[in-house]
């Protein structure tokens, strides 16, 4: 099989760089920019002729994404790629999975229908499959997830003694219980109820039996870090130790990452979406997941 060209929109450059020498992959050149108006302009410099392409893009803030990323299917397809794949560290509008008030968008199912028809593959990071038992539901497309849960015990190892594992609420159990076997802690789950967007309540946890050890809460998504501030607030008012948070995909809306630091939280996130807490390396997972998915298509 022919190397696969990957194709980094901005700002997914190093992460792609990451991919190239354990899916002997070569990196291809993509120029993006806004012209006067505010429309995407796009090229594709590197010569694709006949060969697989992937696209590498993490898709926080997705929307300022989309249209240059179905510019990039389009074109890399028009310039004769064999077939052109999507490998999206974080996914994003995984969360709009129901219509919770009438009348509203349940956003994942038109998003999954777009990057469908447009890619013919997919490969993501723990995708927020909630009331979506896999990705297949919505995405028609074949999909590869890489799990981060191996990563993050690991580091969860290296970094911290005598941890117990700490889920903010029922969703975060799946992640939290193969980060916490892998890890050889033990780990509780807590209650979580959400009013809106930024209005979060967390029940309290029952650490009794775990005096001396340190949590680490763990979660797929920080948003807008409501979850993590109001779990890590609840813990300090039982007394426990200073927590550690860790997310496998930290997005951080109106700079909550500075909140938490100023609270006195460590958080450390994975690079499934470039930022400064990124302490955690999920690329080979990517990598993995890749080459799996190559021969089905
Ligand atoms: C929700 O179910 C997710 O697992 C996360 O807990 C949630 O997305 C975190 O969002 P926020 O940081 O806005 O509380």
């Amino acid at each position: 099989m022919s190397n696969m060209i990957l194709l980094p929109l901005a700002g997914n450059e190093t992460f792609a760089t990451s991919l190239v020498e354990p899916l002997d992959a070569r990196l291809g050149q993509v120029e993006a920019r806004h012209f006067p108006d505010g429309e995407s302009y796009l090229r594709i410099v590197s010569e694709l002729g006949g060969r697989d392409v992937a696209v590498v893009c993490t898709l926080a803030r997705p929307d300022e994404k989309i249209l240059p990323l179905l510019f990039a299917a389009a074109t890399a397809r028009e310039l004769g790629a064999r077939k052109v794949g999507l490998i999206a560290p974080y996914l994003a509008y995984m969360r709009q999975d129901r219509r919770f008030k009438p009348g509203e968008a349940i956003s994942s199912r038109p998003f999954a229908a777009i990057v469908s028809a447009h890619f013919d593959w997919l490969v993501t990071v723990d995708p927020h499959l909630h009331r979506y038992g896999s990705l297949a539901e919505i995405y028609s497309i074949p999909t590869r997830v890489a799990h981060a849960a191996s990563a993050i015990s690991a580091w969860i190892k290296l970094n911290v003694e005598s941890p117990v594992i700490v889920g903010p609420d029922r969703e975060s159990e799946q992640w939290v219980a193969e980060v916490a076997s892998e890890a050889g802690a033990p780990f509780i789950v807590l209650e979580k109820s959400r009013a809106g967007d930024r209005d979060v309540t967390v029940r309290t946890a029952d650490l009794a039996q775990w005096p001396m050890r340190t949590p680490v809460l763990v979660d797929d998504i920080v948003s807008s870090g409501g979850t993590m501030i109001e779990a890590v607030r609840m813990l300090r008012s039982i007394g426990a130790l200073p927590p550690v948070c860790v997310a496998v995909h930290g997005l951080f809306a109106d700079q909550v990452d500075r909140k938490l630091e100023r609270i006195g939280v460590r958080v450390v996130t994975t690079n499934a979406v470039p930022h400064w807490t990124n302490l955690i390396d999920v690329s080979e997972l990517v990598a993995a997941a890749t080459i799996q998915i190559r021969p089905t298509v």
